[in-house]
C-alpha cells in the first residue's frame, strides 16, 4: 500500500518523526531551518498533505499556489491564526490542529510568567549574575505577592481555566471575561464579567488567554491599559498581537504598570526592542508548550488527525468541517 506523502516543514520530535517515518512517504527537514513562502510551495510539490507550525504563514495566496495534490494542512499547534482557514477551505483543503495536549504546559508557563513578573525577577537575576548582589536587604528588590490579589484572565478556555485552577491554589481570586458567560461547573467559582472594561478594572494581573482574532488583536491598547489598576501586571502566553507593544511599553517604562510576563510577540522571534531594555518585563522565548512531554503529544495528536484524514475518518480536530 502506497504512504501519504507529506512535507514537514520543521525538524519534530524523534518519537514523532519515527512515527512519521513509519507511517507516511514524509519529507522532514532535518536542519530545522524555518522555510520560506516558496519553499513550502515548492516543498509540497506531489505531497497529499502539509504538516506545519506556528512558524509558517499559510496565508491565502499561499493556499492558492499549492499544488492539487494537497489535500490536508496539519498544524503542530493549537493556535491556527498563521493559517487562513476560509482560503484552505475554499480549496477543498481540510485544516487540523493540537488542542487539549498543550493546555497544562502553557498554564505553568502563564504562572511562571506571573510569579517572574511579580517577583522582579529579570532585574533580581541581572543583579545577581552582574555581581551587584551585595547583601540581603529589607527594602531590596520587592515585588508583589500574588497571594489575595485578583487574577483577570480574558478567554476562561481550556488553558484560561487551567491557569484558574493554578491560580486558586496561590490564593488568587479569579474573574473572567468571554462573550459568554460559562456554566458555573466551568467558571469553577470565577468571577463572570460581561465586558472587558470591567475585568481589566478588576485586575491586579490580567492574564491574555483568548485567541487572535479580529476582534481581539491589539485589544491590550492605550485605552484599555489606563483601565487596569495602577501597578497591574500583564501576562501574555496567547499571541503577541493581542497587545499593542508601544502602549504597553509606555506603560511599563512610566511605571504605570508594575510588570508584565510575556512569553510571545508580535512578529517574533524579532520582539519590540524596547521590551529588551525594560527591567520589569519578565520574557520567555515562546515557551508555552515547551516540554519534552508536550511536544510529543503535538506531535502525535497531529499524526492522529493526519492519520484519521488518510484513512478517509473525520479528523478529530478537523478545522474546515
Ligand atoms: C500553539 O500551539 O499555538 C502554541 O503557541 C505553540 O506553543
Amino acid at each position: 500500500m502506497t504512504r501519504p506523502r507529506l512535507y514537514v516543514t520543521r525538524k519534530l520530535p524523534p518519537d514523532v518523526e519515527t512515527r512519521l517515518a513509519r507511517d507516511y512517504d514524509a519529507a522532514l527537514n532535518a536542519d530545522d531551518a524555518p522555510p520560506s513562502r516558496e519553499a513550502i510551495v515548492d516543498g509540497a510539490r506531489e505531497k497529499d498533505g502539509l504538516l506545519v507550525t506556528v512558524t509558517d504563514r499559510i496565508d491565502a495566496a499561499l493556499i492558492r499556489a499549492l499544488p492539487e495534490t494537497v489535500k490536508i494542512i496539519a498544524t503542530f499547534s493549537v493556535g491556527y491564526d498563521h493559517i487562513d482557514i476560509a482560503a484552505a477551505k475554499a480549496r477543498g483543503i481540510a485544516v487540523t490542529n493540537t488542542p487539549d495536549v498543550l493546555t497544562d504546559a502553557t498554564a505553568e508557563i502563564a504562572l511562571l510568567l506571573m510569579l517572574g513578573a511579580a517577583r522582579q525577577a529579570t532585574s533580581a537575576i541581572a543583579t545577581l549574575r552582574s555581581g551587584q548582589w551585595k547583601n540581603w536587604a529589607p527594602t531590596g528588590m520587592l515585588g508583589m505577592e500574588l497571594t489575595g490579589k485578583r487574577l483577570g484572565i480574558l478567554g476562561l478556555g481550556r488553558i484560561g481555566r487551567a491557569t484558574a485552577k493554578r491560580a486558586g491554589a496561590f490564593g488568587m481570586e479569579v474573574h473572567y471575561h468571554n462573550r459568554r458567560r460559562l456554566d458555573p461547573d466551568m467558571e469553577a467559582g470565577a468571577i463572570y464579567h460581561d465586558d472587558i472594561e470591567s475585568l481589566f478594572r478588576a485586575s491586579d494581573v490580567l492574564s491574555l488567554h483568548c485567541a487572535s482574532t479580529p476582534e481581539t488583536r491589539r485589544i491590550v491598547n492605550r485605552e484599555t491599559i489606563a483601565l487596569l489598576p495602577k501597578d497591574a501586571i500583564v501576562v501574555n502566553t496567547a499571541r503577541g498581537d493581542i497587545v499593542d507593544d508601544e502602549a504597553l511599553i509606555e506603560a511599563l517604562a512610566s511605571g504605570r504598570l508594575a510588570a508584565a510576563g510575556l512569553d510571545v510577540f508580535t512578529n517574533e522571534p524579532n520582539l519590540h526592542p524596547a521590551y529588551l531594555g525594560l527591567p520589569n518585563a519578565f520574557l520567555l522565548p515562546h515557551l508555552g508548550s515547551a516540554t519534552r512531554e508536550t511536544r510529543n503529544a503535538m506531535g502525535f495528536r497531529a499524526l492522529d488527525n493526519l492519520d484519521d484524514f488518510f484513512a478517509g475518518r473525520p479528523p478529530r480536530d478537523a478545522l474546515t468541517a
